[in-house]
C-alpha cells in the first residue's frame, strides 16, 4: 500500500503510540486533541507519557514531516482515508463502559468525513459499537471498523511494530481489507473478520488474561497453605505450550487503565444478553480477595494490629515502566492500610507530589526509616538493589514484604531482617561459614 493519509482523535498513550508508529510506518499522520497545551507541547516534540522510544519516534516523526498534531478534527479530516478513535473509554456508572468520547468525536466529525473514509475504533469498545457509530453517523459511505489495540503500558511501542497479531473487523470486507494492508510491512498474521468479532477479541484477551492472573494468585495462596513455591509450580506450568509462561507472575492483585474496566465492561455485555459470566465474576471477586489477602499479611508481618504501624511503600505504580496509577493494586493496598490506621510513606522512581493518606518521598531509604514494615508493590528493579544493611539500620521494626517476589531474599535475611513473598515458603538464613 501507498502511504495513506490517517487522522489519530486521541493523543492518549494508545493514540499517540498509534499515530507515532504509523507515521514510522510511512503513513502520514495527524493527531488530534482538544488540549491546546498538549498538542503544542507535543508539535514541539514533547512528550510526557513514560514510554521507551515514543518520543524519539515522535521527534522522529516530526521531523520528517510525516507527523503533525492539530487542536480540533473537522479541518484534519477533510481528505483522510482513514480516522482511528482512540479517546478514552472509562467504566462508566455500573461498570459499562462509557461512550461518551466515542460518540462526541463521531458528532465532531460526522458530517466532514470524505466519502469513503475509514472511522475505526481502535479504543476498547463494547461489542455493538460499530453498529452504533453506524447509526449515529447515518451515513452510507463511512465504513465503521474496528481495530483493537494490545498494546501493554510501559511496552506500547515494541507492542505496536512487533505485535502477535493484528485483527481488523468490519461489515464491509474491503474496508476491513483496506485497515489491515496499513500493517503490511509488520508482517504479523492479521485476522479480519466481522465488527462484533473484533470487538469481542479484545475484551476476551485481556478477560482471559485477568483471569489467569487471579488464577495464578489464587494458586499462590494454596501454595502458602500447603507449603509449595510459586516459583517452581509457575515455572513447571509455564513450560507448557498450551499454558505458556507469561502472566503467571503472582502480585498484589492486577490493575491499571485496561484489565479491571474491561473485566467489569465484559460481565455486562454478558448481562445485556442474559448470560451469567461467573467465571469472570470470580476473576474480578479474587482480585479483591488477594488485596485483603496481601493487607493481612502485612497485618500480621507487624504483629496483627495495623493501627498506628509504620510501612514504608516501595512502589506505587500499577506495575513498573509506567508511571500510571489508574486502578493501581499499590493504591487499592495502600487505601486499606490506611484506612485500617497505618501511617504510610511511599517511594516509586516514576511517581511524585501528593496523594492522600500518605507521605510521598523522593528517596527509597526515606521510605524505611522508622518503619515496622517495608512493602514491595511494584515490580521496579531498583528495588532489587537496595542495600539491605543500611535498611536494616534504619528500620524501627524488621519485616520486609515483597508482593511482587522481586526481592532475591538471602541479603534482606542477611541483614537480619524478615522476608516474606506471596505463594513461597519463607527461605531460612543463610549460615554464616
Ligand atoms: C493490558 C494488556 O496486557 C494489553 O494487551 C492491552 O492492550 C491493554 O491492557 C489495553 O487494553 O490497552 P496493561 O494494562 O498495560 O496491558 O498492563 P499489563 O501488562 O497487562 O498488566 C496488567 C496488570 O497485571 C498489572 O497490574 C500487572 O502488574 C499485573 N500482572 C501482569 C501480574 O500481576 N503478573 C503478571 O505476570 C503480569
Amino acid at each position: 500500500m501507498s502511504a495513506a493519509r490517517i487522522v489519530v482523535m486521541g493523543t492518549g498513550y494508545v493514540g499517540l503510540t498509534t499515530g507515532a508508529c504509523l507515521a514510522s510506518l510511512g503513513h502520514q499522520v495527524t493527531c488530534v486533541d482538544v488540549d491546546h497545551a498538549k498538542v503544542a507541547r507535543l508539535s514541539a516534540g514533547r512528550v510526557d507519557i513514560l514510554e521507551p522510544g515514543l518520543a524519539e519516534l515522535v521527534g522522529r516523526g516530526l521531523t520528517a514531516g510525516r507527523l503533525s498534531f492539530v487542536v480540533g478534527g473537522r479541518d484534519a479530516v477533510r481528505d483522510a482515508q482513514g480516522v482511528f478513535l482512540c479517546v478514552p473509554t472509562p467504566m462508566g456508572a455500573g461498570g459499562a463502559a462509557d461512550l461518551r468520547a466515542v460518540e462526541a468525536v463521531t458528532n465532531e466529525i460526522g458530517d466532514v468525513l470524505p466519502a469513503g473514509c475509514a472511522l475505526i475504533t481502535k479504543s476498547t469498545v463494547p461489542v455493538g459499537t460499530a453498529r452504533r457509530i453506524r447509526d449515529l453517523l447515518g451515513r452510507d459511505d463511512i465504513p465503521v471498523v474496528s481495530n483493537p489495540e494490545f498494546l501493554r503500558e510501559g511496552t506500547a511501542v515494541a507492542d505496536f511494530l512487533g505485535p502477535d497479531r493484528i485483527v481488523v473487523g468490519s461489515d464491509d470486507a474491503a474496508a476491513a481489507e483496506w485497515v489491515a494492508e496499513l500493517y503490511r510491512d509488520l508482517a504479523a498474521p492479521s485476522v479480519v473478520t466481522d465488527a462484533a468479532s473484533a470487538e469481542l477479541v479484545k475484551y476476551a484477551a485481556n478477560c482471559f488474561l485477568a483471569m489467569k492472573l487471579s488464577y495464578v494468585n489464587s494458586i499462590a495462596e494454596l501454595c502458602e497453605r500447603l507449603g509449595a513455591d510459586i516459583e517452581a509450580v509457575t515455572e513447571g506450568m509455564g513450560h507448557d505450550r498450551r499454558i505458556g509462561r507469561s502472566f503467571l507472575k503472582p502480585g498484589p492483585g492486577w490493575g491499571g487503565s485496561c484489565l479491571p474496566k474491561d473485566t467489569h465492561a465484559l460481565v455486562r455485555i454478558a448481562e445485556s444478553v442474559r448470560f451469567d459470566f461467573g467465571l469472570l465474576t470470580a476473576a474480578i471477586d479474587e482480585n479483591v480477595a488477594q488485596r485483603d489477602r496481601i493487607v493481612a499479611k502485612i497485618a500480621g508481618a507487624v504483629g496483627g494490629a495495623l493501627e498506628g504501624a509504620r510501612i514504608g511503600l516501595l512502589g506505587l505504580a500499577f506495575k513498573a515502566g509506567t508511571n500510571d496509577l489508574r486502578d493501581s493494586p499499590a493504591l487499592s493496598v495502600a487505601s486499606v492500610l490506611a484506612a485500617l490506621g497505618a501511617e504510610l510513606t511511599a517511594y516509586d522512581p516514576a511517581v511524585g507530589g501528593e496523594i492522600p493518606g500518605m507521605t510521598v518521598v523522593d528517596d527509597p531509604y526515606q521510605v524505611t526509616k522508622g518503619a515496622d514494615a517495608v512493602v514491595v508493590l511494584t515490580e521496579w528493579d531498583e528495588f532489587r538493589r537496595l542495600d539491605w544493611t543500611y535498611v536494616s539500620e534504619l528500620m524501627e521494626g524488621d519485616a520486609v514484604v515483597d508482593t511482587r517476589n522481586l526481592l532475591d531474599p538471602h541479603p534482606v535475611l542477611d541483614a537480619g531482617l524478615s522476608w516474606q513473598g506471596v505463594g513461597r515458603p519463607r527461605p531460612r538464613a543463610r549460615v554464616s561459614a
